[in-house]
């Protein structure tokens, strides 16, 4: 349950973050090092950033502009202003406003993209055109007015709050099971970015239909937060951090009498208190089980988490390594300049002392927690994390309406995570869900699994990392640093497939190499397939 504090944060609190003297060395550091970085990409004769994914024929990226711009008026240097301002009028230039189509209010994802919804384009949700990127860019633009509005002119003040009124209402266009939109108020990284923008605007503009609505969703994303005081999109390198840094903008920047400005302070700190439970300090990650992941070690692919981390603890205990720019999804390192602007009033809505006890690891724990997320979730989802100095290992219980979590992805929904520590490395071994419901059972050195639905054509999958020390594995006995002996109902005889990015039968998952362990069920099995592993560092 939900409880407030007795006195109530988020006040307007308004230029916070322009007086840059109060930053903390480590915030400067990441913001300078990722400005230096993004610098490197900026292609001034036309105002847009080239696309930070390297393999892009030197295309240019709508989204990343829209945040180097915000990192220009921060550092407003020599001409950085006018380029933002360049930047910041391309950007709007970009976006969607026929109000009869369904990408009404979003922003183009590059200038060289041709006409969305043309017969020779056709409009694909999240590929053609992005519904979350109303949000993305729209806060970015809140940040700047709410931070920088003195270092704008009038006239892009002007064209700033005109493109957030189409986002606004483009963004109500959005409703979860119709048109394959799936924004329902579970999907919690946008739709807590809508709530916001949708209240914050209409205060802005006093458009009492907007606030309400603003105000209305958010209620509905409070009430879910309440049932498990967990984020319907839990435990997540990369949307744990876009949330976090949504409840920032909710508890502010709005009124007093906004709910998002009362509740966010609460949602923010017992978000971060799961972060706090689950994040490993020595092993530099946030332990599993992982709702959505872009990779299977913070160490080797970039989340937005990490550039918290690197703001709160400091670049060398954070999870990026020190040329952020190299490791996976590093297009992510662009929300550095958010970050680091609004690191300070992230911070004061935290205990004083909040991020010492994130720096070392001194004990030994078992995490639990619930989360649900309507309608994929069929009921509560349970889940256990135990975490000792050299193992994690968490696991899901769920029922859900399709397979691969809400996204209807198996490689990044992972229900079941091992994490341990080698000479070398943090290694990994999840699993890989073939099945819409799993029962997972964790306590220190074990995990069991279970299908209840599944039945004698059932295979439990996993993958597991790839070792510096021991490139090629013939059997589960070759894994570094942990034996693992199976157990369960299975066959515990098992097929062993590698997935390389030049070889092997399976193919990498987001660019991680792994060994592929397949158990199946034995002739004529009957009953629930279950699988055991007992664990033992060595
Ligand atoms: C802080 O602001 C000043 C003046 O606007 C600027 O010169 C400096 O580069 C900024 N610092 C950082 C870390 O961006
Ligand atoms: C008020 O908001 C609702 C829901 O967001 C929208 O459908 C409606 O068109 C709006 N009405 C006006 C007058 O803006
Ligand atoms: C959370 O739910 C409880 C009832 O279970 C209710 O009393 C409380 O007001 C709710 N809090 C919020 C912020 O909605
Ligand atoms: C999670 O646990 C609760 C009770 O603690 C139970 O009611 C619920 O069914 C469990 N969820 C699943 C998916 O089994
Ligand atoms: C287990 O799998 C092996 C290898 O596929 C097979 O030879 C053996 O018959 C299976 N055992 C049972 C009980 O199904």
């Amino acid at each position: 349950m939900l409880l407030l504090p007795l006195v109530l944060t988020g006040l307007f609190a308004t230029g916070t973050a322009a007086d840059n003297s109060t930053w903390t060395e480590n915030v400067q550091g990441l913001f300078s090092e990722s400005m230096t970085w993004m610098d490197r990409y900026y292609d001034s004769s036309l105002g847009y950033l080239y696309d930070l994914d390297r393999e892009d024929a030197l295309r240019h990226n709508t989204r990343s502009s829209a945040w180097y711009a915000l990192g220009l008026l921060a550092r407003n240097e020599d001409n950085d202003v006018d380029e933002a301002e360049k930047i910041i009028a391309n950007v709007i230039g970009g976006q969607f406003t026929d109000e009869s189509k369904q990408w009404y209010g979003t922003y183009q994802k590059y200038p060289e993209e041709p006409e969305v919804g043309t017969a020779v384009y056709p409009a694909r949700i999240y590929s053609s055109w992005d519904p979350n990127w109303r949000g993305f860019v729209g806060t970015t633009f809140i940040v700047m007015l709410e931070e920088y509005s003195d270092r704008l002119s009038d006239e892009t003040q002007e064209l700033i709050l005109d493109s957030l009124y189409h986002a606004t209402v483009g963004d109500t266009y959005r409703v979860g099971g119709v048109n394959g939109d799936n924004l329902y108020p579970a999907y919690s990284n946008p739709a807590i970015m809508r709530a916001f923008v949708s209240g914050w605007l209409g205060h802005r503009t006093n458009d009492d239909n907007m606030t309400t609505s603003g105000e209305a969703y958010a209620q509905e994303i409070i009430e879910l937060f309440n049932i498990t005081d967990t984020l319907s999109e839990f435990n997540s390198g990369t949307y744990t951090g876009v949330s976090l840094f949504g409840l920032t903008l909710w508890s502010t920047y709005l009124p007093e009498d906004s709910v998002m400005s009362k509740v966010g302070p609460v949602m923010l700190r017992e978000t971060w208190e799961a972060v706090a439970q689950l994040w490993h300090p020595g092993m530099k990650n946030m332990a599993g089980p992982w709702d959505r992941a872009y990779g299977y070690d913070m160490n080797r692919y970039l989340s937005v988490m990490a550039l918290w981390f690197w703001a709160y603890l400091g670049k060398d205990a954070s999870s990026v390594i020190d040329q952020p720019e190299i490791m996976t999804h590093s297009a992510d390192y662009a929300w550095a300049p958010l970050v680091a602007v609004l690191a300070n009033a992230q911070a004061e809505l935290l205990p004083d002392d909040f991020f010492d006890g994130l720096k070392t690891f001194d004990e030994d724990r078992i995490f639990e927690a619930q989360a649900y997320y309507p309608p994929y979730d069929l009921d509560i989802r349970n889940i256990t994390t135990s975490l000792s100095e050299k193992v994690t290992v968490g696991g899901m219980t769920y029922r859900q309406t399709q397979g691969g979590g809400p996204t209807g992805s198996s490689t990044s929904f992972t229900p079941a995570v091992i994490q341990w520590t080698t000479d070398d490395e943090v290694a990994f071994l999840t699993l890989r869900p073939t099945e819409r419901a799993l029962r997972s059972e964790v306590s220190p050195g074990r995990l069991s699994l279970t299908y209840p639905d599944g039945d004698a054509s059932t295979v439990f999958t996993l993958a597991v990392s790839t070792f510096l020390g021991k490139p090629t594995l013939s059997s589960l006995g070759d894994i570094p640093g942990l034996e693992i002996s199976v157990s369960g109902n299975v066959n515990t005889s098992y097929s062993l497939a590698f997935a390389g990015e030049n070889g092997g039968s399976a193919s990498p998952a987001h660019t991680f190499e792994y060994w592929s362990f397949t158990f199946s069920m034995p002739d004529e099995f009957e009953g629930a397939p279950n699988l055991l592993l007992e664990l033992q560092p060595r």
